[in-house]
Formats: C-alpha cells, sequence, structure tokens
C-alpha cells in the first residue's frame, strides 16, 4: 500500500475527452409521461464534477408545474394503462429488460456515477452490480404477491388482495445515485404502481440516463418519470401534491421530518430512510485484523457519505492504542485523488457544501478536544471536493462529532469498558440505522445484537447490504423497512372481500 499521494489530477486527454462526451450522450431534460421535455419554466441548472469542479452538464430544473404534469402522467398510466393490469409475468419480464439493459451499459453507467458523484471507479461498478441485482430480484417478486383466505364464518368467503397504490413519489440523495433507483423503482414497479423519480441535483446523469433505458426496455409511457431539479421546489412538490399516494424518501433526518409532515395534508403512505450515527463495536476478543479492515471499509467506503456509515467506532480500552494505530496505518494506505484511476481507493466528496460541512466538523472536533490520529483536513490537490481520510481519538460520545452525521471519511474512536458500557454508549444517539459488533464471544454477539437499538446489526462484518435483507431505521434513521418482502408491503395495501354465500 502506497502513501496518501495527491491525486494525479491531470487526467489524461483521451479520458477526458471521453468522459465529458459520455456526459454530452445522456438527455438533459425532463421524462414524463415517455417523453423528454424541458422544464415548463425554462430553467436549468448546472451539475458539478467534484473531482474538477469542472461543470459536467446543464439540466432542466424542473418546477411545481412539471410534478404536476408528471403526475398526471403516472396517474393516467395507473388509472387507464397497461402497467397494474397486465399479467404479473410481463411486469417480470419488463424489470429483467431493465436489468439486462443496465448489465449491457454497466461501464457507461459506473463512468456516469464516478464523474457525477466522485467515488472511484471500482466502487461505481460495484453500484451498478448492487442495483442490477435489486432489479432482478424485485422482477421475482412480481408473480409472488400473494393474498389470504381467511378463516370466515361457513355462510362468508373471506379473501385478501394486495394491490398497488397509485402514483408514488420517490426522492433519493446523491450517494447511490443509481442503486437508490433500483431500491425506490424496482419494488414499485413489481406490485404495479407507477412513479415520479425525484433525484438529487448534485447526481442526475445516472438517473437520466436510467431513465433512457427503462424507456429502451419497454415500460410503458407515464410509468416512470424523472424531474431533475432541487429539493425545496421539485422535491417539495412532490411530497405535498394531492395525486401523489405515496411518498418515499432517502436523505437527511431534518427534510425527513419535513415530508412527514407534507404527507399529513391527505395522509399519504410515507416511507423513510434517514441518517445515521452507527456504534461499530469492537471487543478486545475480536481478530483484530478484520477488524480493522473491516471497519476501515464501514467508514470510509464511499468517503464515507453512507447513512449506515460506522462512524462512531467504540474500542475495549485494552486495545484502544493499538487498534487506532493499525486503523490510522489503514487510512494511510488510502489512494486519495483521481476516481478514474483505478489505484484510487477514495475520491472527493460529492459536492463544494459537503466538503465544507465535514471540514467544518473536523475543527468542532478539534476545538472540543478530539485528536487528529491521521488525516484531519483537507486533501493536497488543487481541485475537487478531497478530504483526507481521518482517524480522530480521545473522542467522547458527547461530542458534536459523536453526536451529528458527518458524512464524511471521519472515524471517531471512543473508549468503552465492558458490554453494558457498549450498549449504553452505542445507543446514546437520536439515530438507529445500523451497528456492527466484533467479538469472538457468541453469546455476547447475540446479547448485543438484541440490546442494541439499530435497524440492522452486523457481527464481525460491516456494511453487508443485500435486496434479500431488509433495511432502514430506529428512531430518527427512519419509518419503514426497504428491501426484501418489505418492500413488497411499502408498495402495496391489503384489500378485505367478503362474499355471502
Ligand atoms: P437532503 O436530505 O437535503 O437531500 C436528499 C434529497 O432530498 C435530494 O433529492 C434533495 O433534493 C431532496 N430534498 C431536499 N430538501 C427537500 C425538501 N424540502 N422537500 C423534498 N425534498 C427535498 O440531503 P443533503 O442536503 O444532500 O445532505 C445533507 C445531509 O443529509 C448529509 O450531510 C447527510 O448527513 C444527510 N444525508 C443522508 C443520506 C442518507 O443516505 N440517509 C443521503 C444524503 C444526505
Ligand atoms: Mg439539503
Amino acid at each position: 500500500m502506497g502513501e496518501l499521494l495527491p491525486s494525479e489530477q491531470a487526467m489524461p486527454d483521451e479520458q477526458r475527452k471521453r468522459t465529458s462526451e459520455l456526459a454530452r450522450s445522456v438527455p438533459k431534460q425532463l421524462l414524463i409521461g415517455g417523453r423528454w421535455a424541458a422544464a415548463k419554466s425554462g430553467k436549468t441548472f448546472e451539475t458539478v464534477n467534484p473531482a474538477t469542479e469542472e461543470v459536467l452538464a446543464t439540466v432542466a430544473e424542473g418546477g411545481a408545474d412539471d410534478v404536476t404534469e408528471a403526475v398526471r402522467a403516472a396517474r393516467e398510466a395507473f388509472e387507464n394503462g397497461p402497467w397494474p393490469r397486465m399479467r404479473p409475468h410481463q411486469r417480470t419480464r419488463c424489470l429483467l429488460k431493465i436489468a439486462e439493459l443496465l448489465e449491457a451499459h454497466a461501464d457507461e453507467l459506473a463512468a456516469l456515477i464516478t464523474l457525477d458523484n466522485g467515488k472511484p471507479i471500482a466502487e461505481a461498478r460495484g453500484e451498478v452490480g448492487r442495483t442490477i441485482e435489486v432489479f432482478i430480484y424485485y422482477a421475482g417478486w412480481a408473480t409472488k404477491i400473494y393474498g389470504e383466505t381467511n378463516p370466515s364464518e361457513p355462510a362468508l368467503f373471506n379473501y385478501t388482495l394486495r394491490e398497488p397504490l397509485g402514483v408514488c413519489g420517490q426522492i433519493i440523495p446523491w450517494n447511490g445515485p443509481l442503486s437508490m433507483i433500483a431500491w425506490k423503482i424496482g419494488p414499485a414497479l413489481a406490485c404495479g404502481n407507477t412513479v415520479v423519480l425525484k433525484p438529487a441535483e448534485q447526481t442526475p446523469l445516472p438517473a437520466l440516463r436510467f431513465g433512457q433505458l427503462a424507456v429502451e426496455a419497454g415500460v410503458p409511457e407515464g410509468v416512470v418519470n424523472i424531474i431533475t431539479g432541487f429539493g425545496p421546489t421539485a422535491g417539495a412538490a412532490l411530497a405535498r401534491h394531492p395525486g401523489v399516494d405515496k411518498i418515499a424518501f432517502t436523505g437527511s433526518t431534518e427534510v425527513g421530518k419535513e415530508i412527514l409532515q407534507a404527507s399529513a395534508h391527505d395522509l399519504k403512505r410515507v416511507s423513510l430512510e434517514l441518517g445515521g450515527k452507527s456504534p461499530n463495536i469492537i471487543f478486545a476478543d475480536a481478530d483484530l485484523k478484520s477488524s480493522v479492515s473491516g471497519s476501515a471499509a464501514g467508514i470510509f467506503r464511499n468517503q464515507g457519505q453512507v447513512c449506515s456509515a460506522g462512524s462512531r467506532i467504540f474500542v475495549q480500552r485494552e486495545i484502544y492504542d493499538e487498534f487506532a494505530q493499525r486503523l490510522a496505518e489503514t487510512a494511510k494506505g488510502i489512494r486519495l485523488g483521481d476516481p478514474f484511476d483505478p489505484h484510487t481507493t477514495m475520491g472527493p466528496l460529492v459536492s463544494a457544501e459537503q466538503h465544507e460541512r465535514v471540514l467544518g466538523y473536523l475543527e468542532a472536533g478539534k476545538r472540543e478536544g478530539a485528536k487528529v490520529k491521521i488525516g484531519g483536513e483537507r486533501g493536497p490537490q488543487p481541485q475537487g471536493y478531497f478530504v483526507k481520510p481521518t482517524v480522530l481519538v480521545d473522542v467522547g460520545n458527547a461530542m458534536r462529532i459523536a453526536r451529528e452525521e458527518i458524512f464524511g471519511p471521519v472515524a471517531s474512536l471512543i473508549p468503552f469498558t465492558d458490554e453494558a458500557d457498549a450498549a449504553l454508549q452505542g445507543n446514546d444517539t437520536i439515530y438507529g440505522l445500523a451497528a456492527g459488533v466484533w467479538t469472538r464471544d457468541l453469546s455476547r454477539a447475540h446479547k448485543l445484537a438484541r440490546a442494541l437499538k439499530a435497524g440492522t446489526v452486523w457481527i464481525n462484518c460491516y456494511g453487508m447490504i443485500d435486496p434479500i435483507s431488509p433495511f432502514g431505521g430506529y428512531k430518527q434513521s427512519g419509518i419503514g423497512r426497504e428491501l426484501g418482502q418489505h418492500s413488497i408491503e411499502l408498495y402495496t395495501q391489503v384489500k378485505s372481500v367478503l362474499i355471502r354465500l
């Protein structure tokens, strides 16, 4: 593993040309009712390459009027179009076709993710792979959505129908600009709903390319509508639109609360996947090597911009110094730089805003008395939103850096004494998205799995996410569970039919 190298900023000309052509080839308009259209206002906004700060593309800025058009198209497709009425096998085929097209364009999609989001190209390829898996998984579900036959009195016959909800508004963030589409659109479509998707303003390009592929896959018009634009305008319009039956949101807890309020007006179904400050607990008996590498991946992958990032690393006192030393060595081996360089293992943060935010937390941490073991500052690159992978020691669980979501490559190491202390400190947070436990003691692992108030607990691993397994938050990390059968429940409603015989 090499030193923390300055980025080979100068992108080879060939690559620069290829990437700008790629950005140019993507549609820059809104997808409404199967057609691409400019925003009614004529407004556009720029999306920036976070590694170079160069403008990648100018994209339509959808507003409330465009949202209304898209909701109308989705409503028409739901009430009168073929999608909810077709044989479920046909929906399966269509979702499989989407997966097939994603696969056929995997390299291009990965490049678009890296361009718009900044994550290293190998991680972007991983994201494309996971996106495909989620579509294949929900393609299978379309033919497996059952009702019940209930033990009614002999003179009655009672059964249930599990029906789609209707028009689903889906607002997604920039940290998984393609995978979040699969989490939202995959199950919604499998169940026979229609959708209006609002991608994050930082990363519209993968979503727009996705829209084009969905049309190519034969998704009927109006079933998938895409409105690029900003949160307080397009996003808020979608969240409060009376024609939307369900709103699904992934993003900050702050905005999640606004969405919940907006949905109250007409009692929309709501699912929220929000922030986290997940405890990752390392006991002295854990395998040191794998706990160090797993914990490093748990906080440094995707530059730490992961809702379930293991950002509070609790280390048992007796191994605290050694663990800190080893984690710092691992951080030192991370190559921060051009995300298209195959040797790069960490790219820039997504935006100037996130860059400032994370650097602000680093300053706050130092002021509160945390010590920088490694990193703790912006990257050496002259351009781009780079932050060095950072390990902070002497962190107390009451410090701001241990209470608020930083969403950057910043590991805060907090000491603990025993199981009870680990659970107490681990749970002392408003969040409850995920937790990690590293130990060789089987019963301790199970006891902590129960004690930790989190939607996912990883034992001797961290950050594994699979469409078979539900994902979501306790406490202020959200409402509802996505993935697995749980997303089918999120995108359907139950009707009870009673027949007098
Ligand atoms: P955000 O929550 O503002 O943005 C996420 C999505 O919501 C974007 O599509 C945005 O356009 C939309 N949005 C924003 N305001 C809205 C509103 N009033 N109504 C409807 N939609 C709205 O998150 P942001 O500002 O990008 O990041 C701020 C912090 O949020 C991060 O530092 C991180 O702590 C957290 N976050 C958590 C994510 C997660 O995966 N749970 C993802 C992104 C951010
Ligand atoms: Mg915001």
